[in-house]
């Protein structure tokens, strides 16, 4: 299957799914979701494929978020679609996935490049990656699942500090605040992504299905904060300060808030 915004690459029982649009910084527009969602279906399918590492193209990006440009003319239902489209056909099917998902981080994670790697079972860095949710700088909050995901990975007030300054760490303060597993020198990013999976890909395969899903359901409450995050990712886009923090952007501008 020929894709234009992901290159597919099997390894031996390891299935490479690389974003693939390095002049935008791998930047996942809808075209590009909908061929991850493909390809990720097929994978988890595909008696072939043992285990699943998602990077980026080049070195710069892992994945510098959505792509930014495809906001500016969502209301609050585009909104609320997008997230829940987002979620449901790409950031849980990886995260639900019966196989194994190493994200390896090559360089900038932010937004939903940091959701798409935390939506995976394992992260490891590359030192010179940056990561982080920078969605209020735009008006908005994540989408794809990233307040869920970051403060069950580094805790509440760890994400609500990372996710309200908009900062972006290095690869060994997220070390530090747990939110990858590893940090390695970029010559060694994929070896190193290649290795724990051919550790694991030795283990049972129905076990590691079943790991990942009593793993997943730890900590998981009645209220459901996915669902939340959509309605409010959804509500961030009938405000002016939305349009203002896009077109800030686009304009390659400083954004001026106004709170309303
Ligand atoms: N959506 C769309 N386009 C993006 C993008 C995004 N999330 N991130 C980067 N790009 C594009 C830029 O617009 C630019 O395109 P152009 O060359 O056609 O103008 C190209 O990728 C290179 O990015 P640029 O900003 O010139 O690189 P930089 O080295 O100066 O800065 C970043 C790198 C990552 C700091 C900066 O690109 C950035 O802040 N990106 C947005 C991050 C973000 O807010 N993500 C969350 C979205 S919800």
């Amino acid at each position: 299957m020929a894709f234009e915004n992901i290159l597919v690459q099997n390894k031996g029982r390891i299935q490479y799914i690389i974003i693939n649009r390095e002049s935008k910084l791998n930047a996942l527009n809808k075209f590009t979701l909908c061929e991850l969602h493909e390809a990720l279906t097929d994978a988890f399918k595909s008696s072939g494929v043992g285990g699943i590492i998602i990077t980026g193209s080049g070195t710069k990006a892992f994945v510098a978020g959505a792509d930014i440009s495809e906001f500016a003319d969502l209301d609050i239902k585009g909104g609320t679609d997008m997230a829940r489209t987002g979620q449901s056909t790409v950031f849980d099917i990886i995260a639900n996935g019966n196989k194994p998902v190493i994200a390896a981080i090559n360089g900038f994670a932010l937004g939903g490049g940091l959701e798409l790697a935390m939506a995976c079972h394992i992260r490891i860095a590359a030192d010179s990656a940056k990561m982080g949710l920078p969605e209020v700088t735009l008006g908005l909050i994540p989408g794809y699942g990233g307040t869920q995901r970051l403060t069950q990975l580094v805790g509440r007030g760890k994400a609500l500090e990372l996710i309200m300054t908009a900062d972006m760490l290095t690869a060994a303060e997220a070390l530090s605040a747990g939110l990858v597993n590893h940090v390695v020198f970029q010559d060694n990013l994929l070896p190193k992504a290649e290795e724990i999976m051919n550790k694991i890909l030795t283990r049972a395969p129905l076990a590691l299905a079943s790991a990942i899903k009593t793993v997943n359901d730890f900590g998981t409450e009645c209220i459901n904060g996915f669902e939340t995050e959509i309605r409010e990712f959804g509500k961030c886009f009938g405000t002016e300060d939305f349009k203002e923090g896009v077109s800030a952007f686009l304009e390659k501008r400083k954004a001026e808030f106004k709170g309303k």
